[in-house]
């Protein structure tokens, strides 16, 4: 197992839409492995393949918070699509680990299902509601190459990019 380095804005990667993984082979699981272990280490609880420099469409995803770390069951998603909105909405406090230290309020469909590939192959769906329903949309988002920040007005965004921009100036972040 091996950390990854998390990319942060404005890395170009993170604007960039990732592509399908066509066959899940030994290197995919190695990087799922990692992907876990870099989101665990960040700590986060979402992490998509993009924030790792790979442009391909995985996530990694445990909106739980588990101390013990033989507790920890992550969710591997390859290929995600979402397949089911409600109409219903819910406004939650987004962070992300590609935009340090930064947070916002984002609208988003309350419940969502998502269809996915697991590590085994195999079709998967799973119903996310309130933080996972968020949790999905927000890395799927960056499969995509949208940001939680691209949901607000261009001043805010502005402001959180520059409040980076002097974070990393300042060496507080990498
Ligand atoms: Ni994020």
């Amino acid at each position: 197992m091996s950390l990854l380095h998390i990319v942060t804005v404005p890395d170009p990667v993170l604007k960039q839409v990732a592509n399908p993984i066509e066959n899940i082979t030994a290197q995919i699981k190695q990087q799922a492995t990692d992907m876990i272990e870099t989101m665990y280490e960040a700590p986060g609880i979402g992490l998509a393949a993009n924030q790792v420099g790979v442009l391909n469409r995985m996530f990694v995803m445990d909106t739980n918070y588990r101390k013990e770390k033989s507790s920890r069951d992550a969710i591997v998603m390859i290929n995600p699509e979402i397949v089911w909105k409600s109409e219903e909405i819910s406004i939650m406090e987004e962070g992300c680990l590609s935009i340090p230290q930064q947070y916002a309020e984002v609208e988003r469909p309350k419940s969502v299902r998502v269809k996915y590939i697991d590590l085994g192959g195999q079709t998967m769906e799973y119903i996310g509601e309130d933080l996972d329903s968020h949790c999905i949309q927000h890395e799927l988002d960056h499969l995509n190459g949208i940001l939680f920040i691209d949901y607000l007005s261009r001043l805010k965004r502005n402001m959180i990019l520059r409040k980076v921009d002097r974070m990393k100036k300042d060496g507080l972040i990498l």
